[in-house]
Formats: structure tokens, C-alpha cells, sequence
């Protein structure tokens, strides 16, 4: 059974939707949850609601960016640890790429890219001491997405960071991964969904936030044996997310390039890193 008693949990945006969920199933496993949201009321009631049924939880009131070390300090006041962060705050919209695509882009790189990159700046040397695990949040958008641009672009560069991150980690015992979620939530509504729509009935009924929590606690948790992997979750499923690559072929002239890429397909290679992408290529 996987179990954090003893052990200090953050939870970014825990106040809603996918973050409460994790911080509900890490409180009942036994984790000191400290539950971050920008707004005090949702992360207040969270709070009640893991104590209710006798769990442990603090609430960490503000934004990932301006007071990532006090949410990072709130969290060390409880036992001097912690054990895992999950960084999962953020905002969507729904928007055409057009005339404010540079202020959005902006806003949302700080949001989720700053608000991650700051949780986990400051938790960084608490997390080495224990050999603890940050778990990130992505999104199928890096896959493509319309109206999404600013939205994947922040996305995109949470899955880079983390198996950049992940590598770093390796040698100093910390496990960096990342679920990609899918769920009915508050951002099915900002992000332009219709309320009481067929596809919202639908999605509410197969997509609850409860069903992604069990993979990003099993990620934060202390058995963990992997690090650098994105793994997709929705509707009581979960798959590793793989990068792969295809034939390297013969590209030395404009012509070459259009007969290697246009209507081939090849063998594919998963990819764990630049590094080992760099030294395939070197022996095929
Ligand atoms: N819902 C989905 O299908 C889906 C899909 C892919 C990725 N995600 C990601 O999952 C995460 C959670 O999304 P959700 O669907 O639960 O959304 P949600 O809107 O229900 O909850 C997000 C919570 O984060 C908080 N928050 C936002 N900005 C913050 C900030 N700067 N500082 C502190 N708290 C902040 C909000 O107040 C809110 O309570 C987000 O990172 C989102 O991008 C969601």
C-alpha cells in the first residue's frame, strides 16, 4: 500500500478541480498535505476537508510566482521536510493565435512555467536532503491543441523542463515526472466548453479530477522507480507518454529531405534524452 505517513506533501492550485483531488488522496494516505491556492476560500475549505476524516493539512494562501517561498516556508514550518511538491496551478483560455498573442503567451509562460520553476527553486534543497519527487502537470495540448497557443507553449516547456530536470536530479536522488490530465473541471468553462452541454454530461461522467490523483500520487510518492517521464491520465486510465524519432535517412540536399520526410514511414525510436538521441543517430 502506498502511504505517506510522516511526510510533507505541497500541492500548487489544491484549492479546485485536479489539485484538490490530489491533495484529498495524499491527506488520506497519510501525507501532511500543504494545500497552495491563489484563492483563500477554496484552499481553506480543502483544508477542512482532509481534517474532517482525521488527515493533516495547511493552507498556503498565494500566487505560485510572487510568494513561492512563503508557500515553500509555510510548508517547512510543519516538520522541517518535504517530501514531495506537485506543481499543478494554472489557467486556460480559449483563444485565437492573433494581435495579444505576445501578453498571453506571457501570461500563461508565467503561470504555469514561473510558478513551477519558483515551488521548486525554493523546495529545491529540502527535496535533495530527502530524496523527495516533484511531479509536474503538462497537458495533451503539447500535442496540438486550436485556440490553445499560449496555453501548449507553456505546456510544451513544462515537459521539457521536467526530463531536463530529471536528469539533473538523477544524481541526487530526486524524482522529477509529469502527468498530462485530462478532466472535467472549472477549466472546461474558462477554456470555452458550453455548461450542460452533451460533451460536458459526457465528460463529467468519465472524466472526474478524482481519477487523475492516483497517478500523480503513486509519482510522489517514496517508491517511485522512474524520473523524466510524462504519463498521460483520464477516465481511470494512465499510459507513459513516449518521444520517439523515426529513420534517420539521407538529407544532404533540399530533394533528399522532401524523399526522406514526405509519404515514408520507418521504424520508431524512443527517445529519453538529447543526449541519447544525439548517440542513436551517431550509430545508425
Ligand atoms: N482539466 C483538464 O482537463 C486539464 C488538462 C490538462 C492539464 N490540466 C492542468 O491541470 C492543472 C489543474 O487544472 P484544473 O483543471 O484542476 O483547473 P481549475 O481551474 O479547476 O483549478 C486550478 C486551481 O489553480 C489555482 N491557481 C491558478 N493560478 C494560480 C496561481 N498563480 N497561484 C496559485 N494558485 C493558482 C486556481 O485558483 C484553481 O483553484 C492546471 O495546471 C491545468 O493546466 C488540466
Amino acid at each position: 500500500v502506498i502511504r505517506f505517513d510522516g511526510q510533507v506533501v505541497v500541492v500548487s492550485g489544491a484549492g479546485r478541480g485536479i489539485g484538490r483531488a490530489h491533495a484529498l488522496l495524499l491527506g488520506e494516505r497519510g501525507a501532511h498535505v500543504v494545500v497552495n491556492d491563489a484563492d483563500g476560500d477554496v484552499a481553506n475549505s480543502v483544508v477542512a476537508e482532509i481534517e474532517a476524516p482525521g488527515g493533516a493539512a495547511t493552507a498556503a494562501i498565494g500566487d505560485v510566482v510572487e510568494d513561492a517561498a512563503a508557500i515553500i516556508d509555510a510548508a517547512l514550518s510543519v516538520a522541517g521536510r518535504i517530501d514531495a511538491l506537485v506543481n499543478n496551478a494554472g489557467i486556460a483560455w480559449d483563444k485565437p493565435f492573433g494581435s495579444d498573442a505576445v501578453r498571453e503567451t506571457e501570461r500563461l509562460l508565467r503561470v504555469h512555467v514561473l510558478g513551477t520553476v519558483a515551488l521548486t527553486q525554493c523546495a529545491w534543497v529540502p527535496l535533495v536532503e530527502v530524496g523527495g519527487r516533484v511531479v509536474n502537470t503538462t497537458s495533451g495540448a503539447v500535442m496540438g491543441l486550436v485556440h490553445s497557443t499560449a496555453y501548449a507553449a507553456a505546456k510544451g516547456a513544462i515537459l521539457g523542463w521536467t526530463r531536463s530536470l530529471a536528469l539533473e536530479a538523477a544524481p541526487l536522488g530526486v524524482k522529477v515526472n509529469a502527468v498530462m490530465p485530462m478532466a472535467r473541471t472549472r477549466m472546461f468553462e474558462l477554456a470555452g466548453g458550453e455548461v450542460g452541454s452533451a460533451q460536458d454530461v459526457w465528460l463529467s461522467d468519465n472524466f472526474p479530477p478524482e481519477l487523475i490523483a492516483p497517478t500523480a500520487v503513486f509519482l510522489a510518492s517514496e517508491g517511485v522507480p522512474f524520473s523524466g517521464q510524462v504519463v498521460e491520465t483520464s477516465g481511470g486510465t494512465t499510459a507513459p507518454v513516449l518521444i520517439c524519432v523515426g529513420d534517420y535517412r539521407a538529407a544532404r540536399t533540399p530533394e533528399e529531405v522532401r524523399d526522406a520526410l514526405v509519404g515514408t514511414e520507418g521504424e520508431l525510436t524512443v527517445v529519453h534524452g538529447l543526449a541519447e538521441m544525439l548517440a542513436t543517430k551517431m550509430s545508425s
